[in-house]
């Protein structure tokens, strides 16, 4: 009889995903959370990575590519010489396209591995800076195991980029998992997925899949989505107190939830009562609130190390020394798009996040540039014949909050 880890493995061998064409390499790189370069050294090391020192990452289940990619793209792009990531998978498909993506790029910083995580500590030995793992241990017979696997080919002192799946935000998926392996569990792939399409088509507006505006990788036309979403073999979910004890599990803390504010009781705390309340919370457990408040969370993106990790505190965004990083925006963009007096207003998957902005931001965000550092930019105002206030770090540190609650600004330590 077919197992599930063999049926799992068919899967993926048949409907690599995410589905990629490794000639849209030379169009754009595709980017995100967890494992960009920038979030690595904020989150993991505190905003200081020397790269001129040896650095290893893995990409365990790394699919097609995406967070593999990126990262030995952004090493590769940082100067990072003794920089390598190492990507593992149990698919050989999805494999060939993560190579042949790597091949476009001419990356050379990529080592490739076939196997399965809960292996390794033999098939692809540690110690590693950095492990992601997106979307991979919520498939496995044991997402225990394999983290612990994980774990024990981590740096002390590293960091883990993970992805699980959120269980409120994932309304509605689970039912039609369960009423297509009622109905068409013993048919052949193609069938199923031709099933999948006519059971969709056929759901009330009111079935709570179509009441969830957060998940779509059923409507993207791609097999491969359709298939991980609705006939997946194996699947599970995480409210944020059962991702706790599953970290626990391995010796490990979150280190950082994505975005911040997504994670921030305040967020969807209007009334001060309650807001003082939460904020004397734990961090899980507000972590916890925010994620009751919200139910949109359908993926729970955090980074992680272990519980009792040498201390890396991050650097203080409003230091002369510390450089700021506006992630994925064009700081002048930006500046153009704020108003004197006004706020970092931005959407987080229904909830308005709206935080006020002080007065130096339009100055302070349009010299943001990934190089200068704080005192730099300080400076360069001043050169303008602005008169900066004593208040300048504390301005600083205020910009920085509002957007790095939405995970756009990040700090680097001057180098
Ligand atoms: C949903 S995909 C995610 C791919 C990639 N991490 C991403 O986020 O785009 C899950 C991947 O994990 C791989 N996988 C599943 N179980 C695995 C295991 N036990 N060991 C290694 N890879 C595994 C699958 O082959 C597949 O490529």
């Amino acid at each position: 009889m077919t197992s599930i880890d063999d049926r799992v493995r068919e899967q993926y061998e048949a409907y690599p995903y995410p589905h990629r064409d490794p000639k849209e390499e030379h169009k754009r790189l595709v980017e995100g959370s967890p494992s960009d370069l920038d979030e690595i050294r904020h989150y993991v090391f505190g905003g200081r990575l020397d790269l001129t020192r040896p650095f290893r990452a893995l990409v365990a289940g790394g699919g097609t590519g995406d967070a593999a990619i990126m990262l030995a793209q952004h090493l590769a792009t940082a100067g990072a010489a003794d920089a390598e990531v190492v990507y593992l998978d149990l698919s050989t498909a999805s494999r060939r396209i993560a190579e042949a993506r790597a091949a476009e790029r001419r990356l050379t910083n990529m080592r490739f591995v076939t196997g399965v995580i809960e292996e390794v500590g033999r098939v692809a030995p540690g110690p590693y800076d950095y492990i992601d793992c997106c979307g991979v241990l919520h498939h496995l017979a044991s997402p225990e195991a394999g983290l612990q696997a994980l774990a024990s080919q981590l740096a002390p002192a590293g960091g883990l980029g993970l992805m699980l799946y959120g269980t409120y935000g994932r309304s509605g998926i689970y039912p039609v998992q369960e009423a297509l392996a009622q109905l068409v569990d013993d048919l052949p792939d193609t069938e199923r997925l031709a099933a999948a399409h006519r059971l969709l088509a056929g759901l009330p507006d009111t079935h709570l899949l179509n009441r969830n505006p957060l998940v779509n990788d059923h409507r993207k036309g791609k097999d491969a989505h359709l298939y991980d979403l609705l006939l997946h073999r194996r699947d599970r979910s995480y409210r944020v107190p059962e991702l706790a004890t599953f970290l626990e599990s391995a010796g490990l803390a979150p280190l950082a939830w994505i975005e911040p504010a997504r994670y921030a009781p305040e967020t969807y705390l209007g009334d001060p009562v309650l807001r003082r309340r939460a904020a004397a919370l734990p961090a899980i457990e507000r972590a916890a609130l925010a994620e009751r408040l919200s139910t949109a969370i359908s993926k729970h993106i955090l980074y992680a190390g272990f519980a009792e990790r040498p201390g890396t505190s991050p650097a203080d965004p409003g230091a002369d020394g510390t450089v700021l990083v506006l992630r994925g925006l064009d700081p002048v963009a930006v500046a153009k798009g704020l108003k004197v007096g006004g706020a970092l207003k931005a959407n987080i998957d229904g909830a308005a996040y709206h935080v006020p902005l002080p007065p130096l931001t339009i100055a302070i965000v349009s010299r943001i540039d990934g190089r200068r550092s704080v005192g730099e930019i300080r400076a360069s105002i001043e050169s303008t014949g602005t008169e900066v206030p004593a208040s300048f770090a504390e301005q600083v540190r205020q910009v920085f909050g509002a957007f790095h609650g939405i995970n756009r600004m990040l700090v680097r330590q001057a180098g």
